[in-house]
């Protein structure tokens, strides 16, 4: 790496055989690793890059989000995880995310009364959701539902307008919600219930959820804190592979209610947050205390493709500080709700298990963030599919706040990689009869 008189960092590329060199500039930003910008590398040398699921490639500039995989470190627009699980809420960190800065308390009330006030859904809403089947997956019908919010808003919606697209991110941050509640009340056959202003967003989400018409819902005010922090846990993971997706749709100019649609299909995915899903599953399937090291055997054989689900993370390669903050409210919550789930006893002993074992402790493998949500997720009588749902509810901050500092963003291109391409070289068609 060399400096130039201006302080700019270059690392110079040598391709010897061609007895050529290119000097890429270094970008530095507040914290994390320096990175080389090969822009010009194809146009000085004719070489493209190749890094197959990004390992090493940096996407964007972002000031969202930081993450340290070695140290553990996550900070929301600078802010450690920890602070923010301890003395914030999920809408104030939604702001955070959307603004860049804490509010006041006038600003905080105004964000609140906004997202609280654009809870409703259109009434047309209810005739897409009876034309799911009831046993459609609420991640499917979430998906299809939020995308054709871009019905609703797209003819008069003018990207180019700061304050529309900020609308866009607050609809988004206040309807997930009770769409989502609308499909798992589908899914049971129970009747639509409409948001409560009085309430605060994850009490609001909760009567959404288990309220009925006949009777009132009585509900511990420790569900709906439990609930306010998950979301605060699960709220942004910078360039994950879901907002990364928000991001790339993004970038073509699509309608916003469509980018999210997007980031919900790949959220969906069990290697990114359908894995509270798949835990809860493994956990039941698992089913005793006894049967933990089979397991952990099975995930280390490589003839089998069973792998510990809530196990391992891309960047994480020390511990998840989410998993960690996780781990101590799971027992917390459980005492204070007055559960007893074996279940918890089995991700105890199956965490112990494989934090012991060579394999584990070689790949660096540790529990992350989805490991122990499931559990709060069952103690607050949620669904096991309705798991990732609730990671799309509390993640949709982050995904709007990634969209609007890429629309923001003057400089921004679409998004548009490379390949290497493995298939025939250039060939004459055949006709058919000749084949
Ligand atoms: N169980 C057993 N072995 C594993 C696991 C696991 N959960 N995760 C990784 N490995 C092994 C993998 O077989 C490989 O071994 P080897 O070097 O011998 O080939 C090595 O560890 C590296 O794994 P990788 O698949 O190359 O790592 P990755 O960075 O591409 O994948 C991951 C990361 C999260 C997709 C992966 O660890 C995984 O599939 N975990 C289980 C699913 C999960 O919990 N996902 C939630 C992620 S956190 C929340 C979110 O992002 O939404």
């Amino acid at each position: 790496m060399s400096q130039n008189d201006n302080g700019h960092k270059s690392v110079v590329l040598t391709d010897s055989a061609a007895g050529r060199s290119v000097e890429l500039p270094v970008v530095q930003g507040t914290l994390g690793a320096p990175t080389l910008n090969i822009g010009k590398l194809y146009k000085e040398t004719g070489y493209f890059t190749f890094d197959p699921g990004f390992t090493a490639t940096a996407s964007c500039q972002s000031a969202v989000t930081y993450i340290d995989g070695d140290e553990g470190v996550l900070l929301y627009r600078g802010y450690p995880i920890e602070q923010l699980a301890k003395q914030s809420s999920f809408l104030e960190v939604a702001y955070l995310l959307l603004n860049g800065e804490l509010p006041n308390a006038k600003q905080f009330q105004a964000f609140d009364h906004e997202v609280t006030h654009h809870t409703m859904m259109h009434e047309a809403f209810k005739s897409f959701l009876h034309g799911f089947r009831h046993d459609a997956h609420p991640m499917a019908m979430l998906c299809g539902m939020i995308g054709s919010l871009a019905a609703f808003y797209h003819d008069d919606l003018d990207l180019d307008d700061p304050e529309q697209r900020r609308m866009a991110a607050i609809r988004l941050i206040a309807k997930v919600p009770t769409i989502a509640a609308a499909c798992y009340r589908h899914s049971i056959g129970w009747p639509v219930r409409y948001p409560r202003n009085n309430l605060d967003y994850c009490t609001r989400f909760l009567h959404l959820m288990f309220e009925v018409p006949s009777e009132p819902l009585e509900l511990n005010p420790v569900a709906a804190k439990a609930l306010d922090l998950l979301f605060i846990l699960h709220a942004d993971h910078e360039q994950n592979a879901s907002t990364s997706t928000v991001r790339l749709v993004g970038s073509t100019g699509a309608n916003p209610y469509a980018c999210v649609a997007a980031g919900i299909a790949a959220l969906w995915g069990p290697a990114h947050g359908g894995a509270n899903e798949a835990v809860l599953k493994m956990l039941e399937e698992i089913g005793d205390a006894s049967r933990v090291q089979t397991a952990v055997d099975r995930a280390k054989d490589k003839n089998d493709d069973y792998r510990l689900m809530g196990f391992g993370h891309r960047v994480y390669k020390n511990f998840d500080p989410r998993a960690t903050i996780i781990r101590e409210m799971t027992h917390e919550v459980l005492r204070e709700l007055g559960v007893n789930d074996p279940l918890l006893e089995v991700a105890m002993k199956l965490e112990e298990a494989a934090l012991k074992d060579d394999y584990f402790v070689e790949r660096k493998l540790y529990p992350n963030v989805d490991f122990y949500s499931g559990i709060i997720y069952k103690a607050l009588n949620i669904p096991t599919e309705m798991f990732t749902v609730m990671f799309a509810i509390a993640r949709t901050a982050g995904w709007v706040a990634h969209w609007l500092e890429q629309q923001n963003d003057p400089a921004g291109r679409i998004g548009r990689p490379r390949q290497v391409y493995t298939g025939a070289a250039s060939r004459d068609y055949v006709p058919m009869a000749k084949r």
